[in-house]
């Protein structure tokens, strides 16, 4: 079971985590981070089915941008990278997690990957 989702400088999370429970609902006023929390989640889960990051992140001429602000718009403020992760329960004693790091300077990249 997924435990929790992690994000750094991604769009407007500095740092931030997101605990998983059986049903987890997102509450809060406009603009305060929902639709991003999401974004990032969908994210991660299309770069585990190893899809290219850049048709993750921009799609492609004719579908334009999947993330809203494409690859560019991911990366905090002022940022150039971004990092999103995943807590897994492995088995009742230890816990599996995931983290990728992208940059977004010229072209979306993976800048480091790691469990
Ligand atoms: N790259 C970025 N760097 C910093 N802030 C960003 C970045 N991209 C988006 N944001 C900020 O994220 C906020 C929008 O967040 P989001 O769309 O997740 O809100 P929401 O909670 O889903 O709102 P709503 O209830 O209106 O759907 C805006 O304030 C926007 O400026
Ligand atoms: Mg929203």
């Amino acid at each position: 079971m997924i435990k929790c989702f992690a994000y750094e400088n991604f769009k407007s999370f500095e740092k931030a985590e997101l605990d998983i429970e059986a049903l987890t609902t997102l509450i809060g006023t406009n603009s305060s981070g929902k639709s991003n929390a999401i974004e990032g989640i969908s994210i991660l889960a299309k770069t585990v089915t190893g899809l290219e990051l850049s048709m993750i992140l921009d799609g492609t001429k004719s579908t334009g941008a999947v993330v809203r602000g494409g690859s560019s718009g991911c990366a905090r403020f002022k940022t150039n990278a971004f990092k999103l992760g995943c807590l897994t329960e492995l088995d009742s004693e230890n816990d599996l997690l995931y983290e990728i790091k992208i940059g977004v300077k010229e072209r979306a990249a993976v800048e480091e990957e790691g469990i």
